[in-house]
């Protein structure tokens, strides 16, 4: 039994795909999957959340349409995996999840995660010795995703599942795929990460995620840089003569900019804790700020949730992930009781469906379980 855990991002949103920096953590909650060797060539998937809905699929000619459905995503990574030259065992693998889908908590990364790991260790029993390094999973899993499921997303969510440590953070340069692991613990310093589900599902397969990434591109080429990684100053998008492709650029370069600085907070702590946390929690807020009026990837549930917590006494708050649904992060000072009452007023107000808090502790990234009996 495998399992790969979900993600949170600290920092840096929309950068990932424009090789720039970002900071997540691997989640307690997580994607299960019990793997065993079966004989032919096939794969039989099923999974508890999707009871009506399993596959048997053939190994051999596994082509991208082939499948849909939850079932693309395993499907996706042993297609992979066998174009990367990892010869896929036949196997039987059920899966489990205790990741709301939909938040924008990586469910869909974690299934690749899950499935990647269980697949190579499988083949590794007969193959002896033949690991798979992490980073090349990451890449092999986001492989899936773009190419066999269709979603064009970046490495951070397969690299937070599969590199996660706990009590650390992920910093991921995306241009070099660098990775260091920044020591983050905020129970130590007497605060709290707050995920607020909006219930506002998000996804992927939308296209607003594609466009956001083809107009970056766009502001790149107009530039004549590679990506806007290369970037540093604010005013370098001034340049952009078009304002929507100048407001997407802006936000990428300020919000890499704020990776650095949290990296810097965490790692060379000026101060007390109280006053870290203050300093993060005000990056945070910025970077809502950026992705709703600059990126503009925010949406209803975000804003208000954003609003909410800060009013209740968050230290930051700032939706997460690819937007137009799913979580905000908040920091909070303690369990954060408060901001949880404060955002669930928020919502009854409006009648909108009641949130679900999780608390996100940075944990150990994905990793076989051993069953004791
Ligand atoms: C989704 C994608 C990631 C990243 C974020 C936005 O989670 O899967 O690759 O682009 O959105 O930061």
């Amino acid at each position: 039994m495998w399992l790969a855990p979900g993600r949170a991002n600290l920092m840096g949103e929309h950068t990932d795909y424009n090789d720039g920096y970002v900071l997540p953590f691997a989640l307690s909650q997580g994607v299960t999957a019990a793997a065993a060797r079966r004989d032919g060539r096939r794969l039989t998937l099923c999974s508890r959340q999707e009871p009506a809905a399993a596959v048997e699929i053939a190994l051999d000619g596994l082509a991208p349409g082939q499948v849909t459905g939850w079932a693309a995503y395993p499907a996706g990574v042993a297609w992979a995996l066998e174009a990367a030259g990892h010869r896929v065992p036949g196997a039987c693998i059920a899966i489990d999840s205790d990741l709301p889908a939909g938040a924008g908590l990586s469910s869909s990364a974690a299934l690749e995660c899950a499935t990647a790991l269980a697949l190579t260790e499988l083949a590794q029993a007969e193959l002896a010795g033949l690991t798979v390094p992490r980073r090349d999973l990451a890449a092999i899993a986001r492989r899936a995703e773009n190419e066999f499921v269709g979603v064009p997303t970046g490495i951070m969510d397969q690299s937070a599942s599969l590199l996660g440590q706990a009590g650390h953070a992920l910093l991921l340069d995306c241009l070099t795929l660098d990775t260091s692991q920044v020591p983050f613990d905020p129970a130590a310093a007497g605060a709290s990460l707050l995920l607020v589900n909006t219930r506002a599902k998000h996804d992927l397969v939308d296209g607003e995620y594609g466009q956001r990434r083809a107009e970056c591109e766009e502001a790149g080429r107009r530039l004549g840089i590679s990506s806007l990684r290369s970037l540093t100053r604010p005013a370098d998008v001034d340049q952009l003569a078009d304002p929507v492709l100048r407001r997407r650029a802006r936000h990428v370069v300020a919000d890499n900019q704020r990776v650095l600085d949290v990296v810097a907070l965490l790692s060379t702590p000026l101060g007390t804790p109280a006053d870290i946390y203050r300093d993060i929690g005000q990056l945070l807020t910025e970077s809502h700020a950026s992705l709703r009026d600059d990126f503009e990837v925010s949406w209803p549930e975000a804003d208000a949730g954003v609003e909410a917590a800060l009013a209740a006494g968050a230290f930051g708050a700032r939706m997460m992930g690819g937007g137009f649904g799913g979580s905000v992060l908040a920091l909070v000072p303690a369990t954060g009781g408060p901001v949880r009452d404060a955002v669930t007023a928020a919502f009854a107000r409006r009648a909108w469906t009641a949130p679900e808090f999780l608390e996100a502790v940075p944990s150990e990234g994905a990793r076989r379980l051993t069953l004791q009996f």
